[in-house]
């Protein structure tokens, strides 16, 4: 696969074209932002860790049954996707009260949620990425009703898959992000999962091992990022 001319860059990803019309290759960069990009830095090894903890639950996902737009991993931080059609929503699943759920709502941080929630947010830097119902998605063309019930199925069923998976390895998901695309008529998970679009929280301590550790200047970054890699990834520190 040869890599050929940069697709986009994001806040944390550079997407490249590939000899193949049908793959792109994604790489995951050090830098990282929050609030909407007014909080930035750089942090060595983040782009590693994110790459392999993402690689992972994908591809555990895959084992699972639901499709993701993962093909393989070309590098530590670059990984080959299936190019998708991407469907302009940010899909979050909640299974614990945090972040902005509790500052717009009144519900107490690390409250349960049982059933979990769901929420939908336009994916639009240039409209703040606004939470939209299924009546908004509808009348903005971002996803037919037929498929808001499949995205909807599909993000429940990742949930659990998760939550029982980083159970075993000591970790709460209190939220996650997760964003989808179309291929050959099907809907796929398009997106990583990584500790920037997850909270995970320490099941002993409850501490946190994502992006809020950057968000809220919580401590070490990279520290947190690489225990959950530990975690997730054990066979990336093995010596060889
Ligand atoms: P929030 O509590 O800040 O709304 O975040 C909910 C979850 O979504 C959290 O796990 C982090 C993730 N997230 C992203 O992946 N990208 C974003 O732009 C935002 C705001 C949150
Ligand atoms: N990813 C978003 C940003 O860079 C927000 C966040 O994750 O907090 O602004």
């Amino acid at each position: 696969m040869i890599k050929l001319s940069e697709l986009y860059s994001g806040k944390a990803k550079t997407v490249f074209k590939t000899d193949n019309p049908e793959k792109l290759i994604m790489e995951f960069r050090d830098s990282l932002t929050a609030f909407d990009g007014k909080k930035k830095s750089e942090a060595p090894k983040k782009g590693y860790y994110n790459a392999q903890i993402a690689a992972k639950l994908l591809q555990l996902l895959e084992e699972k049954g639901i499709k993701t737009h993962f093909d393989s991993m070309l590098s530590g931080t670059e990984m080959v996707v299936d190019a998708v059609d991407i469907i302009k929503i940010e899909v979050i699943v909640r299974n614990i009260a945090a972040g902005s759920l509790t500052k717009k709502y009144p519900f107490k941080t690390g409250q349960k949620l049982d059933p979990p929630i769901l929420l939908f947010d336009y994916k639009s830097d240039e409209h703040g990425d606004p939470m939209i119902n299924e009546d908004i998605a509808l009348a903005l063309g971002l996803a037919t009703k037929a498929e808001l019930a499949k995205i909807r199925k599909l993000a429940l069923s990742i949930n659990s898959i998760l939550i029982d998976y980083l159970d075993e390895r000591n970790l709460m998901l209190p939220d996650f992000k997760l964003e989808f695309g179309r291929r050959k008529g099907k809907i796929v998970l398009a997106d990583e999962i990584s500790c920037d679009t997850c909270r995970f929280w320490d099941k002993t301590t409850g501490e946190s091992l994502d992006k809020d550790v950057f968000r809220f200047d919580k401590g070490d970054l990279v520290a947190a990022y690489r225990e959950v890699a530990r975690r997730i990834v054990p066979e990336i520190f093995k010596k060889k």
